[in-house]
């Protein structure tokens, strides 16, 4: 629709690109999750990011990158989002509601996409905190479980609490009847990871270890990583990036790219060493 044939809202007009808050979920005091209206032309593809934000003091966008959480096929757009205190977008958009509007520009990218990874057997998704935000778009989206016959996602947080947005996604996923068609018999085409490192959970560690110990593969019954048959997406801090990628190489698998599809990707989940 053009300006001339359809006015946009007075309030509309003074947001660029805005959209209309619909639902906020707070999960702890560092972590919340949001949903807004789609734009009716926007096209993505699960795992991409998009640049979201709010007016600044100064009446210009301020604006992060955002993983979209939500399937590509979902009406809606959902964002899990950190808390910063003092951060400039964070410690505003913490405090959204349903009605307001936040920026959301449609330009949609990444590299936690299936065109960037040739096809393989068993797809790897680890992440740490925010990190899962592109991997709860990927598991929402059937195409997911039709590219691999198994699908393994780690989420590792220093504290419980900071599962549970992960955990409570999964747990919708299996006990929705549509997916369970694709999740196969017993659910099992889905194996859900999560460990905690400053907390007392079922499984304790960074996860950097637990595939250097070899007790990731022990606890779910699978081969050691093997590039002929292993595909993995990684999405957490630089250092958790860093520290992850070695330890592929080592197993001797190779990073990809929209242009040059390989065995593994990785993206940033914030650029900044944390809060
Ligand atoms: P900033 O000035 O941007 O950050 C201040 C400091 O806070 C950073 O230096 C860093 O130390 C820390 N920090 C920022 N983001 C995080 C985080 N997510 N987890 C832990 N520490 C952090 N953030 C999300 O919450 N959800 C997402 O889905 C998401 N996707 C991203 C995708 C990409 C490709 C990139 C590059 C970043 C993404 N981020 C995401 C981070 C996001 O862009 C902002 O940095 C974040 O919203 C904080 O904004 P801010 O202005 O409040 O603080
Ligand atoms: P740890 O508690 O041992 O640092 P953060 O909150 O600092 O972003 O970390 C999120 C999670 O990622 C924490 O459980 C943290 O473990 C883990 N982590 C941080 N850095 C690395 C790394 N280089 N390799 C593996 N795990 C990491």
């Amino acid at each position: 629709q053009t300006a001339a044939s359809q006015p946009a809202p007075a309030a509309k007009m003074a947001l660029p690109d805005a959209q209309t808050v619909t639902s906020v979920r707070h999960y702890t005091d560092r972590l919340f999750a949001f949903r807004v209206t789609r734009p009716a032309s926007l096209r993505f593809r699960s795992g991409e990011f998009v640049m979201i934000g709010l007016l600044g003091d100064n009446g210009k966008p301020l604006l992060r990158a955002y993983s979209i959480a939500s399937p590509s096929w979902d009406e809606e757009l959902e964002f899990y989002s950190i808390k910063v205190q003092d951060g400039p977008l964070t410690s505003k958009l913490q405090h959204i509601q349903p009605g307001d509007q936040v920026i959301l520009r449609p330009k949609p990218v990444g590299t936690l996409v299936h065109d960037a990874l040739l096809p393989g057997k068993r797809l790897y998704l680890f992440s740490t905190g925010t990190g899962f935000a592109p991997f709860a778009s990927l598991l929402r989206d059937p195409d997911t479980y039709e590219r691999f016959e198994e699908v393994i996602v780690t989420h590792t947080c220093r504290g419980v609490d900071e599962l549970t947005y992960g955990r409570e996604m999964i747990e919708g996923l299996k006990s929705d009847e549509l997916m369970q068609e694709l999740l196969g018999d017993g659910l099992d085409k889905l194996r859900y990871y999560p460990t905690t490192t400053r907390e007392e959970s079922a499984k304790m560690g960074r996860i950097t270890t637990l595939i250097e110990n070899g007790e990731l593969f022990d606890d779910l019954g699978v081969p050691p990583l093997n590039p002929e048959t292993d595909r993995a997406m990684i999405c957490g801090s630089l250092a958790f990036n860093v520290d992850l990628k070695a330890l592929l190489e080592k197993a001797g698998l190779t990073e990809g790219a929209n242009s040059d599809p390989q065995q593994f990707v990785v993206e940033k989940a914030f650029v900044g060493e944390g809060v």
